[in-house]
Formats: structure tokens, C-alpha cells, sequence
């Protein structure tokens, strides 16, 4: 039995379902804008964000069914940043989630308008739930924490330093850790930092318990985006539900292409003995945070 697995299985079922609900139904005005968000955020996905979210908050006394629909945001968001990384001007993907991207199933102005809609979607949820005047204060936290985690200072930054070291071979192997290191913090790091933090927020978490959650969450997105680094340079296309290899091929900045694989396993490890002593602190060395800090380092998709 691995926990890790078992608990993101088990999560992934709850929050499929919770997604149905925060979605426009399909069926609604206008009905292709609809129908391409359903298509994108329907066709699997780990939910690793609002499992994140949901283990935080309980990890620190909190109801992670109350949370649910607010923390679904983070996946319309996190499908939102992947349907646009896939257009053909950002990394020109045809494979995610195990289906043609949405530029392909549909087309490019629709793939734009999907990730416009669902990012407005995702944080409408932060700002609605959960509902009632007692969770204003937390509502406002979290939304607020969420946009800036995505903004051009977080993700959507690292996304254009990404872009603007695609390519590029000037530079010594120090200037680039630092700067590759900067990317994976931002691009990937952010968001999963966030979704973390949020789960804390939302439970009513203390100031101090709150540093060591964003510590943990700042070392799991580090750790996520160098395991994404590997396993372009190792999976198929099976296991992964995107076409691996692209990194090389794009001359892309990453873990592998600057450090060869090995140093990036043992960047891995070292992260995941983090992430471990940090998830420690907040509920033990057995709790749930333990558990998908395994899953992140040993991943296979
Ligand atoms: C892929 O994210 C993009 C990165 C930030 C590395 P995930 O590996 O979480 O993708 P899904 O949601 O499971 O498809
Ligand atoms: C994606 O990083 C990061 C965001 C979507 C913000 P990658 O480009 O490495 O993700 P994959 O490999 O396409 O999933
Ligand atoms: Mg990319
Ligand atoms: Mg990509
Ligand atoms: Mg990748």
C-alpha cells in the first residue's frame, strides 16, 4: 500500500465531483466557451492543489468539506495556467491529461478564452466560499493570497522568465541554478505554496503555524517542478498523459538539462527530507502532508 497514492485517489473522487458543481454547466449560454472548460478541467488531473488545500486545513483542526468548494479554485486556476502553457506560442503542446489540448480539440482563440474564463472562475470561488458573514475575514485572506500567488510576481512570472531562458546557452552553471531555481519557484511553486497556505487560512491557523506551512508548500512546488523536470527526460507518454521529451527538444532550462538526472533525483531526495521534518512539525511524522510529500518525490505522472 502506498498512502500517498491511496490518499490522492481518494481525493481526486471528492473533488471531481465538487468541480461539477463550481463549473457553468454546459448546457449554459455560451455553450462552446462551456463545453471546452468542462472538456479541459474534466479529463483527470491529479487535484493535487485542492488536495493540498484540504489536507492543510485539516491538518491544523479545520473542516476540509467546508473548504471544498472554495479550494476548487485552485484547480480551475492550475488548468487555466496549463491550457495556455500548451498554446503554440508558449510550449506548443498537442497531449494533456491523457487528450488532444484544448488548441487542438477546438481551436487557439477558444484554448484563450478557456483559460481567461476559468482563472475568473477559480477566484470567484475564493471570493464566494465558504459562504456566510463569519468567514468574510478568511475569505479575503485567501483570495488575496491566491492572486498574488498567480500574478505576474508569481506564476505568470516565472512562466515569462521560463520563456525568455528557453534557448538560451550563455550564462555559467551558477548564474543558471539561480535563475532555474527562480523559474521552478515561481512558475510551479507559487501556486502549490499557495494552495497550502490557503488550506491553513481557511482553517484560522496562527501566524507562526503559518510560516511552516508556507515552508512546506514552498519546498513540495520546488520539489513538484523538478520531479515534472525528470520525468519529461524519462516517461512515456502513457504514464505521463503529455508527450515527455519536449524539454530537451525546446532547449528548455530545467533540473535535467542543466544537472543531468542524477544530481536532479538527489536535489529530489534532499527536498522531500524537508518537506518531510516540515510536515513533522505540523501534524507528525504520519499525517496526510507526510503522505503527499512522498507522492510528489516518488511520483510517476
Ligand atoms: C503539471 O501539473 C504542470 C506543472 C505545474 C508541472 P500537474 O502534474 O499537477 O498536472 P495535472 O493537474 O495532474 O494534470
Ligand atoms: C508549467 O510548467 C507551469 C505552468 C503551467 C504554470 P511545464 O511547462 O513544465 O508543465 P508541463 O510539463 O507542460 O506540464
Ligand atoms: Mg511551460
Ligand atoms: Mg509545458
Ligand atoms: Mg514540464
Amino acid at each position: 500500500m502506498n498512502r500517498g497514492r491511496d490518499l490522492i485517489a481518494r481525493e481526486k473522487a471528492v473533488i471531481d465531483a465538487a468541480l461539477v458543481e463550481v463549473l457553468p454547466p454546459v448546457t449554459a449560454w455560451p455553450r462552446r466557451l462551456h463545453e471546452a472548460m468542462a472538456y479541459a478541467v474534466q479529463a483527470g488531473g491529479k487535484r493535487l492543489r485542492p488536495t493540498l488545500a484540504r489536507c492543510a486545513c485539516a491538518a491544523d483542526g479545520g473542516d476540509p468539506d467546508t473548504v471544498l468548494p472554495a479550494v476548487c479554485g485552485l484547480e480551475l486556476i492550475h488548468t487555466y495556467s496549463l491550457v495556455h502553457d500548451d498554446l503554440p506560442a508558449l510550449d506548443d503542446d498537442t497531449l494533456r491529461r491523457g487528450r488532444a489540448t484544448v488548441h487542438v480539440a477546438f481551436d487557439e482563440a477558444t484554448a484563450i478564452l478557456v483559460g481567461d474564463a476559468l482563472l475568473t472562475e477559480g477566484l470567484l470561488c475564493f471570493s464566494r466560499y465558504p459562504e456566510g458573514d463569519d468567514w468574510s475575514e478568511r475569505r479575503i485572506e485567501a483570495t488575496k493570497v491566491v492572486a498574488e500567488a498567480i500574478g505576474s510576481r508569481g506564476m505568470v512570472g516565472g512562466q515569462m522568465e521560463d520563456l525568455e531562458a528557453t534557448g538560451q546557452v550563455e550564462g555559467t552553471k551558477a548564474t543558471n541554478s539561480e535563475r532555474l531555481e527562480r523559474i521552478h519557484r515561481h512558475k510551479t511553486g507559487c501556486l502549490l505554496r499557495a494552495s497550502v497556505e490557503v488550506g491553513a487560512i481557511l482553517a484560522g491557523t496562527t501566524e507562526s503555524l503559518r510560516r511552516t506551512f508556507v515552508q512546506f508548500g514552498e519546498a513540495l512546488g520546488l520539489a513538484f517542478q523538478i520531479a515534472d523536470d525528470i520525468l519529461d527526460a524519462t516517461a512515456s507518454a502513457e504514464e505521463l498523459g503529455k508527450s515527455p521529451g519536449k524539454d530537451e527538444e525546446a532547449g528548455k532550462l530545467t533540473y535535467v538539462t542543466l544537472f543531468g538526472l542524477e544530481t536532479a533525483r538527489e536535489q529530489l531526495e534532499s527536498l522531500e527530507s524537508e518537506m518531510l521534518t516540515l510536515a513533522g512539525r505540523i501534524e507528525g511524522k504520519d499525517g496526510d502532508l507526510a503522505a503527499i510529500a512522498g507522492f510528489v518525490s516518488q511520483r510517476k505522472r
